[in-house]
């Protein structure tokens, strides 16, 4: 079987694209507007990109009827973010957070979840998530435009915030504490809980 990207109509290329790029780490990325107003919501389109500068994008897809995401219109404004990370404790307020909320409603106040300040940025941080970067947005590259046209969002992470709980005794994240999750496609998420090593070649 081979698709042809040039004929598939967007919604159809996004769906393979999700059920294939698997599994994709999620950022919850909490955001400040102009007037103040609190936003949080998960990208699973989410990477980091570059240790020097050290640098995450995550990307806002338009809506249907080519409406740019919150997160990615506050950004524009306050030109700040945190990427919190959601270990498996998290799933369930995270999922809430990708409710469509009206602008300026805040799904931190919405689903009651509990805030820690920032300490270089305005936007708060997920008080229970394990780790946490603070980001300075450092551009927007537009791709495409309208439904599913998307806001690639670069940001500069200024701090790390890591709680003591996801350590090693040596002081490294240990990954069976960190315990995030992944999203694959459709409903299906994965869990961090069956790990292998292997050598790399010298
Ligand atoms: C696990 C998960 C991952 C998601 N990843 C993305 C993504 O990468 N890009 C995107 O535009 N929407 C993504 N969404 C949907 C957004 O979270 C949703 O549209 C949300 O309402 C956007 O919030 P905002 O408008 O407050 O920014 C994802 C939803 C979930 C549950």
């Amino acid at each position: 079987m081979l698709l042809d990207f040039s004929q598939l109509p967007p919604r159809e290329a996004y769906n393979w694209m999700i059920n294939a790029i698997t599994p994709r780490p999620i950022a919850w990325v909490s955001s400040i507007s102009a007037e103040g107003k609190t936003n949080l919501a998960p990208f699973s389109f989410f990477q980091g990109v570059c240790a020097s500068p050290p640098t995450v994008i995550f990307c806002g897809a338009n809506d249907r009827t080519g409406k740019k995401k919150d997160s990615v219109i506050n950004v524009g404004q306050v030109p700040e973010f945190v990427v919190n990370l959601v270990p498996y404790s998290l799933r369930e307020p995270m999922n809430q957070t990708a409710a469509p909320l009206p602008h300026g409603e805040s799904e931190f106040d919405k689903f009651d979840i509990a805030t820690a300040p920032s300490t270089r940025i305005r936007p708060p941080r997920v008080a229970d998530a394990p780790i946490a970067f603070e980001c300075q947005l450092e551009r927007i590259v537009e791709l495409g435009h309208g439904p599913l046209g998307s806001s690639v969002v670069f940001g500069t992470i200024l701090c790390m915030h890591v709680s003591e709980s996801v350590l090693t005794a040596e002081g490294l994240i240990d990954p069976v504490k960190l315990d995030t999750i992944g999203r694959m496609g459709g409903d299906f998420y994965t869990r961090t809980t069956e790990l292998f090593t292997i050598k790399r070649p010298t």
